[in-house]
């Protein structure tokens, strides 16, 4: 196996994005190599507002397989897991460290443990799909330790086996999962339709909403949807592979009243779904209602399409705006509506690229208790202010694909100990 000393570490570290479904994805055909029943289409989110960093250690000194997911160590026996380790193991390389004098040949890796350690910058059960960015980061940065020669592509048809959407973030921009017909799963795979820099002028804002109500999973909610739902088959058959050639068009010409369009309605069908699954899902609540009424109100007062808004299995809204102008009146309009708890200063309540306050003309507190109603409310009904109902807000944009981090300083584990650091 290598070196004359039996103590080293290898490790490699990397980040990958979340993403947000556009065209969504709701409906296994395989519920073991998680097949969809219908192409799915995101943006991937920037890697500096929300990632996970995931590091991979080896050594001989290593006794079992363990990872720890920010800083509580968890179990790898899941099934979801244990695919990812097995197929990413299968397509290992030789790998060779001639610094550290360290040899590792392919057939060697089925028999050495891996210290695994992953960390979101964003918290984990707020319900953005941390599971999207964290197969993506541990597929992406396995394949780097062991020297994997597979494209991103067939990479990406690895991490879907963790979590359907992981696959989807395996590249940057917008995105396409291609459901494949091929019963192996073999060419159910990630596609990237156009980089980030191909539409770099779009905002997204999402809205982390408070709720205290269990969600159903997405998996239990996805199986109770194709056993029950006639909507589901319809949307899968009839309404999605012409939606998802019309959003290709709307991202290739940059349309944005296409995209918003299209954005809109796919998530309200994918929500009118779940009401017709049987027991009924409901994933949004109150809040998510009135951003949605927010938004539709803006949009009809202006007779355009200013900003579009997606819903995943939860309350939390993403709405993307078209550049950082109308962002800040986004941010004006949802501020107004959804002030920042008496505790809570405007910097903590606003996260990621604060910048759009000042594009929104709000520096404190007092400036949003002086924000005058918009105009499309103003003089209808009362407006009414619901401060606690949003936990806080996150602005963002289209962000890049996974990417190792070669700085040492950034790994997760330390080469000392082979432990968290
Ligand atoms: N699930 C949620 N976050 C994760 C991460 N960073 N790595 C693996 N699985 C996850």
């Amino acid at each position: 196996m290598a070196a004359e000393t039996q103590s080293w570490v290898l490790m490699a570290t990397a980040r990958a994005p979340t993403n947000i479904a556009v065209i969504k994805y709701w409906g296994k055909r395989d519920e073991a190599l998680i097949l969809p029943i219908n192409d799915s289409i995101s943006v991937t989110l920037d890697p500096d507002h929300l990632s996970a960093t995931t590091t991979v250690a080896v050594s001989p000194s290593f006794k079992q397989d363990r990872m720890w997911l920010n800083g509580k160590e968890i179990s790898l026996s899941g099934g979801r897991y244990q695919n990812c380790l097995r197929e990413i193991r299968k397509r290992a390389g030789d790998v060779e460290d001639e610094k550290k004098g360290i040899r590792i040949k392919k057939e060697d890796w089925e028999k050495m443990h891996l210290h695994i350690a992953s960390y979101n910058n964003f918290p984990t059960a707020a319900g953005l799909a941390s599971s999207a960015a964290g197969f993506a980061c541990l597929v992406f940065t396995l394949a780097k330790l062991m020297n994997v020669k597979e494209e991103h592509g067939d990479l990406s048809a690895i991490a879907r086996q963790g979590s359907g959407s992981a696959c989807r973030s395996m590249y940057g921009g917008f995105v396409k999962w291609t459901m494949g017909n091929d019963a192996d799963g073999s060419d159910s795979i990630a596609v990237q339709l156009a980089s980030n820099t191909h539409w770099d002028d779009l905002v997204i804002i999402i809205a982390v909403v408070s709720s205290k109500q269990k969600e159903t999973s997405s998996t239990t909610g996805m199986r109770e949807s194709v056993e029950t739902s006639p909507l589901l088959e319809y949307r899968a058959k009839t309404v999605v592979p012409n939606r998802v050639l019309q959003m290709e068009e709307a991202i290739k010409s940059r349309d944005f009243a296409s995209l918003a369009r299209l954005t809109c309605a796919d998530s309200n069908q994918f929500h009118a779904v779940c009401l017709d699954t049987s027991p009924p899902i409901f994933y949004m609540n109150d809040t998510s209602h009135r951003i949605i009424s927010l938004v539709e109100r803006w949009n009809r007062s202006e007779g355009s399409l200013q900003v579009a808004y997606t819903f995943d299995a939860g309350p939390n809204a993403v709405l993307i705006a078209p550049n950082r102008k109308v962002a800040g009146l986004l941010l004006q309009r949802l501020l107004f509506q959804f002030p920042p708890p008496p505790e809570s200063e405007l910097a903590s309540y606003i996260l990621g690229d604060k910048s759009i306050l000042h594009e929104a003309g709000l520096q404190s507190r007092k400036d949003v208790e002086d924000l005058p109603p918009p105009v499309e409310i103003k003089d209808k009904v009362p407006s009414q202010k619901f401060p606690g109902d949003v936990s806080y807000f996150i602005c963002t944009r289209l962000g890049s694909g996974p990417r190792l981090l070669t700085d040492e300083n950034q790994a997760l584990i330390s080469p000392e100990t082979g432990c968290p650091k």
